[in-house]
């Protein structure tokens, strides 16, 4: 595997892969990479020729307050994961190489972008389809590989790419889960002992909520409260939504019939945390 910190070197290599008709993925990170990262860069490698990941903690997807400066990094740690994983080229840019002084033109996707994380955090989704936007158009993959844990921006990125007409696959793989069911993420780093063990609560409300579902309870106040109830259980966690909605329009659904997202996003201490459960008839 190559590491590449440069656009102008990252295509010359590419070119010569497109050149042949060779397929490339990629698969786009905030790097610190875990085995939710490996099972979306294994995936690229079973369906592609070759795999870029790229790792670059994305400045524009922050808000002043967030955790932007404190994010982990650790470039050697990224290296082993990606390379076990199948991956080809590492691309790790600089922050000016991606965004040149007087930086100033953005990707902005309506409505879905504005509820849900969109409403505690503004900016986010504009940096996120910014920053995918300028990866597709530097690495022009044929697919582009997401995690299903950050259901929203899965959503927001398929729609742009319907929309705008990229010219790519977005392929959707399913959330890697700690033993306990944690959802894995790079940010259960910032978890204490004690609040690590307060996040397992989230898996478990909406395991409830699927055990619920599965013996026919398909009012969505309903379920809600079964997941309200077992996330105001646990002393540490304060919610910051629990909602079922269409999964294609994010909208809020009174029931499930065919499919739906049942998301949530709770604060444990300081640290905020996000899972899903998708439901497919
Ligand atoms: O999901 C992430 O890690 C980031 O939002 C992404 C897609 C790499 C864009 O910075």
């Amino acid at each position: 595997m190559q590491t590449i910190t440069k656009i102008a070197e990252l295509q010359e290599k590419l070119n010569s892969w497109h050149k042949k008709g060779e397929s490339i993925a990629l698969v786009p990170t905030m790097g610190y990479l875990h085995e939710g990262h490996q099972s979306l860069i294994r995936k690229a490698y079973e369906q592609n020729d070759h795999v870029v990941v790229s790792v670059f903690v994305n400045p524009t997807q922050f808000a002043p307050e967030e955790d932007l400066e404190k994010y982990p990094r650790d470039l050697r740690h990224d290296q082993l994961k990606a390379e076990t994983a199948g991956a080809n080229i590492l691309f790790t840019p600089s922050v000016t190489e991606l965004y040149p002084m007087n930086f100033n033109s953005y990707v902005k996707v309506g409505d879905v972008t504005e509820v849900l994380e969109g409403l505690t955090r503004p900016i986010h989704f504009q940096g996120v389809t910014t920053i995918v936007t300028k990866l597709l158009h530097i690495v022009q993959p044929q697919m582009i590989y997401f995690g299903q844990k950050d259901a929203q921006q899965l959503v927001v990125i398929k729609k742009m790419v319907r929309e705008l007409n990229f010219s790519v696959k977005v392929i959707g793989c399913p959330i890697i889960r700690e033993e306990d069911g944690l959802a894995k993420s790079s940010r259960n780093i910032y978890l204490s002992p004690s609040e690590r063990q307060a996040a397992v609560s989230l898996s478990q409300s909406l395991k409830l909520a699927k055990a619920a579902l599965i013996n026919g309870q398909r009012t969505s106040h309903k379920l809600i409260k079964i997941i309200v109830q077992r996330l105001e259980a646990e002393p540490l966690a304060e919610i910051d939504y629990v909602k079922v909605v269409d999964t294609q329009t994010l909208k809020a659904i009174d029931r499930i019939d065919q499919t739906a997202l049942i998301l949530l996003a709770v604060k444990i201490g300081k640290t905020r945390l996000i899972d899903n459960l998708l439901y497919q008839k």
